[in-house]
C-alpha cells in the first residue's frame, strides 16, 4: 500500500486480457491484490500497512459473517444476552471489537488503538508492535442491528510520530495525518470503502469466494445531490441557519424539493451519500453543543473519504481534518457530502455568523 502519496497511474482495473469465463472473472482486483499492487509502487514500503489493511480484512470478513448470522443465532440461543444454558453471550458489537483488537494486535503493525468501545486506548504489547496506530468504531449503528437494518464498521490509520514507547498524545493526531481509511457496510451486500489519500474507492464481497472485489474505482461524490439526511426529531434544539436551510430543502422557492433520508447508522447514510449525492448532517444542538458523533473514528475517517471522492466535510466552521484533537473519544458537530450541498449550509452559517462549535 502507498504510504499516502501515491500519484495516480495505479492499476486499478484488471488487465486488458481480463477474461470471463462462465461468468467467473479470471483477473479481478480483489482488495488484497489492491493493496499489494499499491505497496508495489513504493520500494521503500516494508510492507506494514499491507499487513495492517490485511488483519482489517480479516475482521470485517468475520463481523460480516456474524452479522448475517445474527438473526438467526439469537434463535438457536447462541448468540444475545443469554444462552440456552443461562450462560452470558458476547453482543455482536463486543465480538466486533474483541475480533478487530485481536487481528490488529496479531498483525505486529500497530503500538496503539482507538475503539468506541474502550474508555482507555489500548496498548499493544511491546513483541507485536509496529509502527500504526489505529482509531476504530467497531460496530457503527448497533442501535439498527435488531431491526436487521445496514450497519458498519469505520476506521482510521495513522503512523506513531514521536520516538519511544506510544501514549495517548500520539493519537490525537488532526485527521490530516491519516495514512488510510475506510469502512465496512454491512448492507444489502457487504462492501469496503477505502483510500490512501489517492481517490476513494469501493469493494464488493462476493460472498462465494470470500473476497472483497473492485466493484467502485475512484468513487466520486456528485457536485450537488438531491437529498437531505438528518435527524428532524431534533428540528427544535437547532439553530437558526440549519432551521433556515433544511427549510428551504423543504420548501424551495424554485425547483423540486429535496428528498428526506436517514437510516440511523452513520455508515449507511455516509454510502447512500456518496453513491447517490446530498448531505448528511449531525449538527450541534442546544443539548449536545458538540453533537454526537466521534471525532477519532467516526467523523475523520469519513471525513478522509469524502475529500478523497471529491466532497466536503465540515464542522460548520472549519474542515473536519483540520480539527487538532484534544481527547480521544471528543465529539464534533459534521457536515458532509456534495460540495454544493454543503457549501449551502456553511454560508448560511457564516450569514447567521452562529458557528457549530468544532470542539
Ligand atoms: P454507534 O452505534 O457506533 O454508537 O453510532 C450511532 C451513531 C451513528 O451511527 C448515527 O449516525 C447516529 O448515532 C444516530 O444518532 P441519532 O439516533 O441521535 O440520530
Ligand atoms: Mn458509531
Ligand atoms: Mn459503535
Amino acid at each position: 500500500m502507498s504510504q499516502g502519496n501515491g500519484d495516480a497511474g495505479r492499476v486499478l482495473s484488471p488487465s486488458s486480457s481480463n477474461k470471463n469465463i462462465h461468468g467467473i472473472s479470471t483477473d479481478c482486483v480483489t482488495l488484497t491484490r489492491f493493496v499489494l499492487e499499491e505497496q508495489r509502487r513504493f520500494p521503500s514500503a516494508t510492507g506494514d500497512l499491507t499487513q495492517l489493511l490485511n488483519s482489517i480484512i480479516v475482521a470485517v470478513k468475520t463481523i460480516s459473517s456474524s452479522v448475517r448470522k445474527a438473526g438467526i443465532a439469537k434463535l438457536y440461543g447462541i448468540a444475545g444476552d443469554t444462552n440456552v444454558q443461562g450462560e452470558e453471550v458476547k453482543k455482536l458489537d463486543e465480538v466486533a471489537n474483541e475480533l478487530m483488537i485481536n487481528m490488529l494486535m496479531s498483525s505486529y503493525t500497530t503500538c496503539l488503538l482507538v475503539s468506541e468501545e474502550n474508555e482507555k486506548v489500548i496498548e499493544v504489547d511491546t513483541e507485536q508492535s509496529g509502527k500504526y496506530i489505529v482509531c476504530f468504531d467497531p460496530l457503527d449503528g448497533s442501535s439498527n442491528i435488531d431491526c436487521l437494518v445496514s450497519i458498519g464498521t469505520i476506521f482510521s490509520i495513522y503512523r506513531k510520530n514521536s520516538p519511544g514507547k506510544a501514549t495517548v498524545e500520539d493519537c490525537l493526531q488532526p485527521g490530516r495525518q491519516i495514512v488510510a481509511a475506510g469502512y465496512a457496510v454491512y448492507g444489502s451486500a457487504t462492501m469496503m470503502v477505502i483510500s490512501d489519500g489517492n481517490g476513494t474507492h469501493g469493494f464488493t464481497l462476493d460472498p462465494a469466494v470470500g473476497e472483497f472485489i473492485l466493484s467502485h474505482p475512484n468513487m466520486r461524490v456528485k457536485e450537488r445531490g438531491n437529498t437531505f439526511s438528518i435527524n428532524e426529531g431534533y428540528a427544535a434544539l437547532w439553530d437558526p441557519a440549519l432551521t433556515e436551510y433544511v427549510h428551504s430543502k423543504k420548501f424551495p422557492q424554485k425547483g423540486k424539493a429535496y428528498g428526506a433520508r436517514y437510516v440511523g447508522s452513520m455508515v449507511a447514510d455516509v454510502h447512500r451519500t456518496l453513491c447517490y449525492g446530498g448531505i448528511f448532517m449531525y449538527p450541534a444542538t442546544k443539548d449536545s453543543p458538540n453533537g454526537k458523533l466521534r471525532l477519532l473514528y467516526e467523523c475523520n475517517p469519513i471525513a478522509f473519504l469524502i475529500e478523497n471522492a471529491g466532497g466536503i466535510a465540515s464542522t460548520g466552521t472549519m474542515p473536519v481534518l483540520d480539527v487538532q484533537p484534544t481527547g480521544i473519544h471528543q465529539r464534533t458537530p459534521i457536515f458532509l457530502g456534495s460540495k454544493l450541498d454543503v457549501q449551502e449550509v456553511l454560508d448560511l452559517y457564516k450569514k447567521h455568523s452562529t458557528s457549530a462549535p468544532a470542539q
